[in-house]
């Protein structure tokens, strides 16, 4: 191990900090929306086989990567290659993409921090005005003073985070708040399940309707499945080289997937049980969190209970995977440039939050960044980790690196996959979303 380089303290923390990345806006608030809007249970059987078949082999990939080279994404290839090969490149897109999605992912965070705060302070109570509930999103996005108040707020709790190091800080927090997240939207769930509109919930989440599984859905759900593990862009390339050589990562991914699809089912049992029972709209797309929501726990006894709870669990999950995303870039800066962590953490992110400001000023720079980041940068970042480690990386230590105990059948169709299935659907994938077909 490096010195000067952290390290989990244990292997529960990394596995809560790993899900803690890959849990975050992309389940609470897409995966419910896209899976109501694409057919339901169809659409959550499909996203399960593309986490298979996509998501679990490039988390291990970028695992792998991590550990075996025991360096941030950068580098970690020009570790593994003994060279300034090119395909470091895949290590510097990782890295601008840390920069890229922050800088917005933390506006979107700000939304959340200024809902619960409106929460707290019982302007999204039980008997509240409908017509100024349901403009409290405008509004907020009419002001950017506020949205950047909040933006520098969370970026500043990210910062102070990522300061205290792998095991003092990111580890530590990790421990924290996964666990009170989960216990939020257990609370949540409860209530939900008490609700006479959870069997429509239920029903709109999981009956399977075919008809709505159109090509689009299957694309959506490969393109989800990516996003919502944080792959693409070294996320987990930096958590697992701060794992020792003994890990086993299959045992530890699967953990990571299975709590990130599972809290995902969660979120979709809060929202729409309340959404149906309270006569709302499952498809509001970006409003459903922000307008819908609102106006449901306003109908509700308890509601601002159950809105301070809500926007809470929502800016926890933004805050673990922001976390991670500056994690990308401070361990580039630290590892490769020699920079101080808590310098780093604190310059790097004060340029993110820079960043981040067109962001919360003009709709078109936010839309901009989005699209640039999920629809090429980590795609392309993916591929080029699934064909490195699949077709480039040793052949030995690929398949001595997943772990002790790891069966060599299952080793061996992990590259398979990572090798002829991986890249095509990815490429596919990428392709579409650029408009290709
Ligand atoms: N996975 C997070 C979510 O679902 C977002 C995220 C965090 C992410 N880190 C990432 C996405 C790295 C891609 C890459 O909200």
């Amino acid at each position: 191990m490096h010195s000067g380089r952290g390290h989990w303290a244990s292997r529960v923390g990394f596995v809560l900090a790993a899900a803690g990345s890959a849990i975050g806006l992309g389940n609470i608030w897409k995966f419910p929306y896209i899976t109501g809007e694409y057919g339901g249970g169809a659409f959550v059987l499909v996203y399960l086989g593309c986490i298979a078949v996509v998501g679990m082999p490039i988390m291990l990939a970028e695992l792998l990567l991590g550990k075996l080279s025991q360096r941030d994404p950068v580098g970690a290839f020009r570790e593994l290659e003994h060279s300034r090969s090119g395909w470091q490149l895949v290590g510097w897109l990782g890295v601008a993409s840390a920069f890229v999605i922050l800088s917005f992912y933390s506006v979107v965070a700000g939304w959340a921090l200024a809902f619960f705060a409106r929460s707290v302070m019982g302007v999204i109570a039980a008997g509240a005005d409908p017509a100024m509930i349901g403009g409290l999103f405008s509004e907020l996005y009419a002001n950017p003073t506020e949205q950047i108040v909040w933006h520098a707020i969370f970026m500043g709790v990210t910062i102070a985070i990522v300061s205290g190091g792998v095991h003092k800080g990111i580890e530590r927090w990790s421990d924290i708040l996964m666990p009170a997240l989960l216990m939020m939207l257990l609370g949540l769930f409860i209530y939900a399940l008490t609700l006479d509109a959870a069997r429509d919930g239920a029903r709109f989440l999981f009956a399977a309707d075919f008809s709505k599984l159109t090509p689009d859905a299957v694309l959506e759900a490969l393109g989800h499945s990516f996003f919502t593990l944080s792959l693409g862009m070294g996320a987990m390339i930096t958590y697992g080289s701060y794992l020792g050589r003994d890990a086993n990562l299959v045992r530890a991914g699967t953990w990571i997937v299975i709590l990130d699809t599972v809290i995902a089912l969660l979120a979709g049992m809060v929202i729409f049980p309340i959404v149906f029972q309270f006569g709302m709209e499952p498809g509001a797309g970006p409003g459903l969190i922000f307008k819908t929501l609102p106006l449901a726990f306003i109908q509700m006894t308890g509601g601002q209970l159950v809105a301070c709870v809500f926007f809470l669990l929502l800016s926890f999950a933004a805050l673990t995977s922001a976390i991670s995303l500056l994690e990308v870039a401070v361990a580039f800066f630290h590892d490769e440039v020699g920079l101080d962590r808590k310098v780093a953490a604190g310059g790097i992110g004060g340029i993110i939050f820079l960043l981040g400001v067109p962001s919360a000023l003009y709709g078109s720079f936010f839309d901009f960044m989005d699209q640039i980041s999920t629809n090429y940068m980590l795609p392309i970042g993916g591929l080029g980790i699934a064909i490195y480690t699949g077709w480039v990386l040793d052949r030995a230590r690929a398949e001595g690196g997943l772990g002790p105990g790891v069966s060599a059948g299952l080793i061996a169709a992990w590259l398979q996959v990572l090798r002829f299935v991986t890249p095509v659907l990815v490429l596919i994938v990428f392709l579409h979303k650029i408009g290709v077909f």
